[in-house]
């Protein structure tokens, strides 16, 4: 479903959930993740949101960073092939693949997954990465603050200064490197949601003695509910005309239900497509498997 929020002067919000559209969108390169610059009221308080959460002390995110922002589309590249050779080397996730697994099997606690997820994707960036309740709870207020629409929540986290906090204690783990701070605050939500529907389905009856992993995992996976856009030129589409600064939600999980492809998922067609959607791929094959095949590590 396509639907607009618009209040002139005020609001502009395009909300896009359909595949087709979701593909259109991320082609226009007037849709970009340049959150700067005018547009309306609450478009500008939201950017601005954006812009001052997700970076590190010099540089922002690279899933808010422009396509032509400076080194993006060198260090996704050089992050796939990174993570690809793990793949291919087998060493997907060695420290975690056996306890994600006792995670499906029910055998863990459920908010031991936070953590335990964050602390498999920080290994892929630094060698002693360890996650701890502080680490997870930094990317909960990272992941949630740029959306949030509950004002007293957001006024609480100004007056404490937990987003700051939260911040310093991500980009300190990873040395400040703006991939790894994207992958340990924002990317392992998706995964932390993709474990939680594995190990549901790990309870459904049969599910585990007849499903192939390939199957197991395309049910699993879930996409990042949304990717924000911004207008940088004015614009008119099949949506509608659109002034610079209106914003656009790709409701990526949304449209993953009716078109569950990497397309979507990882925007694997994209210019902004993930660099680790084989390795994630990868470890929710693994962890499957190992869940299906070995004992209780209780
Ligand atoms: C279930 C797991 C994951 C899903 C579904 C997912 C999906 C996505 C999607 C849809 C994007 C595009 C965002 C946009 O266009 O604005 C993206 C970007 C990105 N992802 Fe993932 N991701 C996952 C896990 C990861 C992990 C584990 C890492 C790192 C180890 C990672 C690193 C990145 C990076 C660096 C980008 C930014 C690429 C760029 O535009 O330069 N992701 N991801």
């Amino acid at each position: 479903m396509t639907s607009r929020l618009r209040i002139p002067g005020l609001v502009d919000l395009l909300r896009l959930d359909d595949p087709a559209s979701i593909a259109d969108a991320s082609e226009d390169t007037r849709l970009d993740r340049e959150f700067t610059g005018g547009g309306p009221l609450l478009n500008r308080l939201i950017a601005r949101r954006i812009r001052r959460t997700l970076r590190t002390p010099t540089a922002p995110l690279p899933s808010v960073s422009p396509r032509t922002y400076p080194r993006r589309g060198e260090r996704q590249a050089e992050l796939r092939t990174r993570l690809n050779g793990f793949v291919s080397a087998g060493t997907i996730a060695p420290d975690h693949v056996a306890e994600l697994a006792a995670y499906v099997r029910g055998e863990r606690e459920e908010d031991t997954i936070g953590p335990m997820a964050q602390e498999a994707i920080g290994r892929l960036f630094v060698s002693d990465y360890r996650a701890t309740p502080q680490t997870w709870r930094a990317a909960c207020v990272l992941e949630a603050a740029p959306r949030s629409m509950n004002l007293l929540r957001t006024l609480y986290w100004i007056a404490t200064g937990a987003v700051t906090r939260s911040r310093r204690v991500l980009c300190g783990a990873v040395g400040d490197d703006p991939p790894a701070v994207h992958a340990t605050a924002i990317a392992v939500h998706s995964l932390v949601r993709s474990l939680r529907a594995m190990r549901e389905l790990w309870l459904e009856p049969g599910a585990r003695d007849r499903m192939s992993k390939p199957t197991a995992v395309a049910r699993c996976l879930r996409a990042p509910e949304s990717v924000p856009r911004r207008w940088s030129a004015a614009a008119t589409t099949k949506w509608g005309t659109f002034p610079v600064g209106a914003l656009v939600l790709l409701r990526l999980d949304a449209a993953r239900i009716r078109h569950p492809e990497p397309e979507i998922t990882f925007m694997a067609a994209s210019w902004s497509h993930c660099p680790a959607g084989d390795w994630t791929m990868a470890l929710l094959g693994a962890v499957w498997e190992s869940a299906c095949s070995s004992e209780s590590i209780r």
